[in-house]
């Protein structure tokens, strides 16, 4: 889930963006300044703590800092969270990373808005002209930049080294500054996720090597099968309604699916990306699956089909049938060959849907299992490179 950092010098537009980043990205906006200027306005403890310090450009005690934090964090709802004015010490980066890991989230990156000083200064002023704000004052502003300077500037380094710093030229109209803001988001959000599909026939071995190509990428393994099997196991509602389907050896609704894969994705707001199996397995489930990820602003990495000869197939199904494994669908011939015959019927237009944006790669898969997974990595690993 998408967590960023709002970096720069007062003055450089963080706000100004905000207002806007916040709603484009549905996230929950933390402006410590704000803040602040709430609990002085209010004359609460914070404000009359904060008062003098603010007022003289100074720098907020850290204690006050994560009162606040914390108070906005319990109260978020929606997905993401948007920092403004913090980490503004490298003890808040500290602080920040702490948080975090508690909340099992990671931070996405640190956009910093960077200006000329001169620019700035105007701003600043003609916003005291408008707004009125009491640190908006020559004297007060040229001893926020001194605090900037000292205490602030090295807060980049500590994300430089993260490897999460992303300067943004602040010069230019609040449309254009915006934009880059967005693009920068986009196409982190894009290298930040990955998302495999892997897709094949019943009995093509997919169950066997997902796990394992999860866990070797650090992917959350998402089986809309393995789901529907908890859910019937549970006696939910879910599965109840599942369970009729899965006898027959057809697809649950796409409701159904959808509903688990969503609740997969926001159980677990740390991923670094997904592998997906089973799911999609016809022309509209591709449709939906960019739909699902499109809601948590990244994409389809690749597709992988695992190609096996369908008597292959059929054997690897009637042995696990014969095994503790054994599915409910295992157990009839028929079921057998009417699930071989949804994946051919789907096959060329799901194959064709993730072709047509490049993203389709395929590998045979009747191989023994550690052959078939070496040729799986290396598929990967082609197509990350190509992403
Ligand atoms: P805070 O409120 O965070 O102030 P700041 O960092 O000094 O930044 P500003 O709010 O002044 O500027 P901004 O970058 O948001 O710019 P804006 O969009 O408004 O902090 C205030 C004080 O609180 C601190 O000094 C400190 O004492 C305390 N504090 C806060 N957080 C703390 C923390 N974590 N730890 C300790 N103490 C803390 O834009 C400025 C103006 O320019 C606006 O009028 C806007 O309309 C205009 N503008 C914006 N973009 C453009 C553009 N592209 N073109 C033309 N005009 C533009
Ligand atoms: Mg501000």
């Amino acid at each position: 889930m998408l967590s960023i950092v709002l970096f720069g010098a007062p003055g450089a537009g963080k706000g100004t963006q905000s207002k806007m980043l916040v709603e484009k990205y549905n996230l929950t906006y933390i402006s410590t300044g704000d803040i602040l200027r709430k609990e002085i306005a209010a004359g609460t403890e914070i404000g009359i703590q904060a008062k003098d310090i603010i007022n003289q450009g100074g720098l907020v005690d850290d204690e006050i800092i994560v009162q606040i934090i914390e108070k906005t964090i319990e109260n978020s709802t929606t997905g993401g969270i948007l920092f403004d004015g913090f980490p503004r010490t490298v003890v808040q980066a500290y602080i920040l990373e702490g948080l975090l890991h508690r909340m099992n989230r990671r931070l996405l990156c640190l956009l910093s808005l960077e200006a000329p000083r001169e620019m700035l200064i105007e701003r600043m002023i003609k916003r005291a002209s408008i707004e009125g704000r009491d640190d908006d004052k020559k004297e007060v502003i040229l001893n926020r930049f001194q605090e900037y300077d000292k205490k602030t500037i090295p807060v980049a380094e500590f994300y430089k080294e993260k490897g999460i710093y992303c300067p943004v030229d602040g010069v230019g109209s609040v449309e254009e500054v915006f934009a880059r803001l967005e693009t920068i988001i986009d196409k982190t959000l894009e290298n930040a996720y990955r998302n495999i599909i892997l897709y094949g026939a019943p009995g093509s071995g997919r169950g066997t090597q997902a796990k394992n190509l999860a866990k070797k990428y650090d992917l959350v393994y998402v089986s809309t099968g393995a789901m529907i099997r908890d859910e019937i196991e549970k006696g939910s509602e879910i599965g109840m309604e599942s369970k009729i389907y899965i006898e027959r050896g057809d697809n649950v609704p796409d409701l159904i699916a959808i509903k688990l894969i969503e609740q997969k994705i926001s159980n677990n707001p740390n991923a670094r990306g997904f592998l997906f199996k089973g799911f999609p397995s016809t022309y509209v489930q591709a449709y939906i699956m960019d739909g699902i990820l499109e809601k948590i602003h990244t994409s389809v990495t690749c597709m992988i089909e695992m190609q096996s000869n369908t008597l292959q197939c059929i054997r690897r199904l009637t042995q696990r049938s014969k095994t503790e494994k054994r599915r409910v669908y295992d157990m009839d011939p028929e079921i057998i060959i009417h699930r071989l015959e949804s994946y051919e019927n789907s096959a060329a237009n799901v194959r064709s849907y993730y072709q047509k944006k490049n993203k389709y790669y395929n590998v045979n898969s009747d191989a023994p299992v550690d052959v078939v997974f070496e040729t799986l990595c290396k598929t990967v690993d082609e197509a990350l490179k190509k992403a």
